[in-house]
């Protein structure tokens, strides 16, 4: 009998990729999602993956009613809790709409999993919560910085719901994985990023722009103390995160304390300039990307990449895809959406 995970948010970005994972290491994903941020036709590249039709549940974390129905109607092993907004810069506008999705829908989830006595949960956090570490690579003992936005701050918060469940003696086993920048697509091209509108992040902006559906890339600031003057990040494959994911739920099952909290960076190790990611994607797809170097962007940190011993020898876990492999993936995944368009 395969074993229930429930993903909150499965139809989005990470949440797909890893519902594959899981579906291949022989576990029944059941995908809750109000495409809010996603789109259906996201169910039949899972499909066409899989062959298999994920169930999928619309609805609303925020609302208990949708979260009765799964747990009454399966039986859940674990939840992979990744619904919640991502938009750093839109958090700074509408910092409500973020506390309630992002830390009222934590809450609802963790209501219903205590109502249904469900024990496992993987909580999607992100590097953000170190801001600029003061130690490099950044270990998961390196404090936390005061969040500079209202997004970085509902994941450092939920961290803290779920320690403080915990604490109270809650039958509750949880690990946040601390992820750094994911990128790449599935392989098949089936399924991958869709961002809304202009992108924040790099690797969209790339590719939209070697589509030619952006004149140019601006790099933000090049006057940073790294060795080409551009920031540096730690990208990773999402299939290498979604890995992860997979390694943390087995994890968690085999954990024998009955309830703690741990907090795992999810990264490669390797951390990358803005100037390299761009010559890794004109390299593997052999094209000139039209760029400028342009000011910095309020709020970046110069330089953060993962120190990863703590997963590889927790998770039992290493990344297997180089940064060529994930602009190689972005780049098909774009061209596939291109086509669509
Ligand atoms: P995404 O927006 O692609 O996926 C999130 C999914 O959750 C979407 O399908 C959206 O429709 C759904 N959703 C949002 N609010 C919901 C709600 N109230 N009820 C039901 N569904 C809801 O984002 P992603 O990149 O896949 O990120 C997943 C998680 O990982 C998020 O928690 C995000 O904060 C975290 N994270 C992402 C990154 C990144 O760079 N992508 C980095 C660090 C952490
Ligand atoms: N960058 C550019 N030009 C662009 C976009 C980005 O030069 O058009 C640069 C940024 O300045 C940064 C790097 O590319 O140096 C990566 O930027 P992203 O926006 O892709 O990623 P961030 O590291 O800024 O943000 C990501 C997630 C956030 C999360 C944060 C945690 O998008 O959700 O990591 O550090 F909060």
């Amino acid at each position: 009998m395969h074993k229930n995970i429930l993903v909150t948010g499965g139809a989005g970005y990470i949440g797909s990729h890893v519902s594959v994972r899981l579906h291949e290491e022989g576990y029944n994903p059941i995908i809750l999602d109000n495409f809010s941020n996603s789109e259906k036709s996201v169910l039949a590249g899972l499909k066409n993956i899989t062959g298999k039709d994920f169930k999928c549940y619309e609805g609303d974390i925020l609302d208990p009613s949708i979260l009765t129905k799964i747990f009454s109607e399966n039986e859940i092993e674990g939840v992979i809790h990744f619904a919640a907004k991502k938009a750093v810069g839109e958090s700074v506008e509408k910092p409500l709409e973020y506390y309630k999705n992002n830390v009222s829908g934590l809450v609802t989830v963790l209501e219903a999993m205590s109502q249904y006595g469900c024990e496992n949960l993987v909580f999607s956090s992100s590097c953000t919560v170190y801001g600029q570490p003061d130690e490099l690579p950044v270990t998961e003992q390196s404090p936390k910085k005061p969040a500079n936005s209202p997004y970085g701050n509902t994941k450092q918060i939920g961290e803290e719901i779920i320690e403080d469940t915990v604490k109270s003696g809650a039958m509750l086993k949880s690990i946040a994985l601390r992820y750094f920048n994911p990128i790449g697509a599935h392989s098949s091209s089936e399924i991958g990023e869709l961002p809304l509108g202009v992108p924040n992040n790099l690797v969209p902006f790339i590719t939209q722009t070697a589509a030619g559906l952006r004149d140019k890339l601006t790099v933000f600031g090049s006057d940073y103390d790294t060795p080409d003057g551009t920031c540096i990040r730690d990208y990773i494959h999402v299939m290498d995160l979604a890995d992860a994911h997979v390694q943390t739920i087995k994890y968690l099952e085999n954990h024998t304390e009955s309830s703690f909290f741990d907090v795992i960076n999810i990264g490669t190790g390797r951390g990358n300039t803005v100037l390299e990611a761009i010559h890794s994607f004109e390299k593997v797809t052999g094209q000139n990307l039209n760029y400028e170097i342009g000011p910095r962007r309020a709020g970046d940190v110069e330089k953060v990449y993962a120190q990863v011993d703590k997963s590889e020898k927790l998770l039992n876990w290493k990344t297997k895809y180089s940064l060529e492999d994930s602009m190689r993936d972005s780049w098909n995944w774009q061209m596939r959406l291109s086509r669509k368009s």
